[in-house]
């Protein structure tokens, strides 16, 4: 898995198991202006996309260390959107797998748009 990390020097790599039991894969790409930069599981997501859509079930990221690096508050919002709260993520050797609810609990997603619109 490439990364584009030369600023922070933490590559990241992300991989998911798709409902259809396909997988998806993603790397941190960093950016010149740092605020910019395009996270693992950012990146996971357009594969998701690209690949023709699905359901998140499982998913790992894990830093260049080969340790797991727990996803960030932007990225649990991403990926709520395709996996929802049963989504579960890797916490490491020995380690239960976290359900998404608990990284992200009372999340905003997609079924509340339809309830809060005007008219
Ligand atoms: N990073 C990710 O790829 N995913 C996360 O959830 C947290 C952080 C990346 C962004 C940046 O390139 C590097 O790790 C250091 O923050």
């Amino acid at each position: 898995m490439r990364a584009y990390a030369p600023y922070s020097k933490v590559t990241v790599g992300a991989g998911a198991l798709l409902d259809d039991g396909t997988t998806v894969v993603g790397s941190n790409v960093e950016n010149a202006s740092y605020g910019l930069t395009l996270c693992a599981e950012c990146s996971l997501v357009s594969d998701l996309v690209r690949h023709g859509g699905g359901r998140l079930v499982a998913l790992s990221v894990v830093a260049g260390d080969g340790e797991p690096l727990t996803p960030c508050g932007r990225c649990r919002q991403l990926l709520f959107e395709h996996g929802g709260g049963a989504l579960l993520v890797d916490a490491g050797e020995g380690r239960e797998p976290l359900r998404l609810d608990v990284l992200l609990p009372g999340a905003f997603g997609p079924e509340d748009l339809g309830t809060r619109r005007n008219a």
